[in-house]
């Protein structure tokens, strides 16, 4: 898929990730839409990239919609805007919850569902998926997110096999962490040495280089495939290896 000339929908695109995202595919001759609810950070990109914005909460169904709207005709989707929190199952207030599932994973479900007649009509379109390591092997103390990054993953799988032959294609970015606002957001600095972390413009790299070349699934850093493919391959011994049994 060229990258140049083409209507990209960068959701989250106020911060980190999406921010980063945004630059590198202006930076690349793509016409940049972007979204969040930060109006001001906003502005700032739209001013990068030469784009135009507009402010949605994703946590509210009908937002999608709008935004769908907004933006057709729309080549290329990344779904990207995102939530974390950590701590216990059972301290999680189900609000949380439920706007984790909502912004992690029903919006793109619906932003997708929406674009996705106008990509097939024109026989033309990609969409990325902004997943996580914590979707392919589960992370504890982060299981609601997990599971909603999970639900992405496997989103993205059968959505190729519908789209198979209609010339849109579907790529998963799956980041270990990153040096964005995420973890404060999430209530939580990233306290491990090891992975570390990795800068949203490696990642941004990474997303225009899966849309470019047609990636399935991309891990950032690449190593970060190992323990994803153990964990599906031999699940016992992953569990052995990271004591999480
Ligand atoms: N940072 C990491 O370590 C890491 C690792 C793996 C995957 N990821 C994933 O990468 C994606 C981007 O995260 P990031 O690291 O760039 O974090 P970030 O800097 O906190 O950015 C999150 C973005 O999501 C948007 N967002 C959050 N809630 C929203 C809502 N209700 N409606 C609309 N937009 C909303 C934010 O918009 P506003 O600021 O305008 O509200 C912001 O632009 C997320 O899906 C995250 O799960 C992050």
């Amino acid at each position: 898929m060229r990258i140049d000339g083409s209507t990209v929908l960068v959701t989250g695109a106020s911060s980190g990730i999406g921010r980063a995202t945004a630059i590198e595919l202006a930076r690349r001759g793509a016409t940049l839409e972007l979204t969040g609810r930060d109006e001001h950070a906003l502005e700032a990109v739209a001013q990068a990239t030469g784009g135009r914005f507009l402010v949605a909460d994703l946590e509210e169904p009908k937002e999608s919609d709008r935004v769908a709207e907004w933006a057709e005709p729309v080549d290329i989707l990344v779904n990207n805007a995102g939530l974390g929190w950590a701590g216990p199952l059972s301290a999680i207030e189900l609000t949380r919850a439920e706007r984790m599932v909502r912004v992690n994973l029903l919006a793109p479900v619906r932003l997708t569902g929406l674009l996705l007649p106008g990509m097939i009509a024109r026989e033309r379109g990609h969409v990325v998926n902004v997943a996580s390591i914590a979707g392919h092997v589960g992370v504890g103390w982060e299981a609601v997110y997990s599971a909603t990054k999970a639900g992405l993953i496997v989103l993205s799988d059968a959505l190729r096999v519908e789209l198979r032959g209609l010339g849109v294609r579907v790529s998963v970015v799956s980041p270990g962490p990153v040096d964005t606002a995420f973890f404060e957001r999430a209530g939580h600095g990233y306290e491990r040495r090891f992975p570390r972390m990795v800068t949203p413009e490696r990642v941004a790299v990474e997303i225009a280089r899966a849309i470019r070349f047609d990636r399935a699934q991309v891990f950032v850093p690449h190593w970060l495939a190992f323990p994803a493919w153990l964990h599906g391959a031999l699940p016992s011994l992953y569990r052995r290896l990271t004591r999480f049994q």
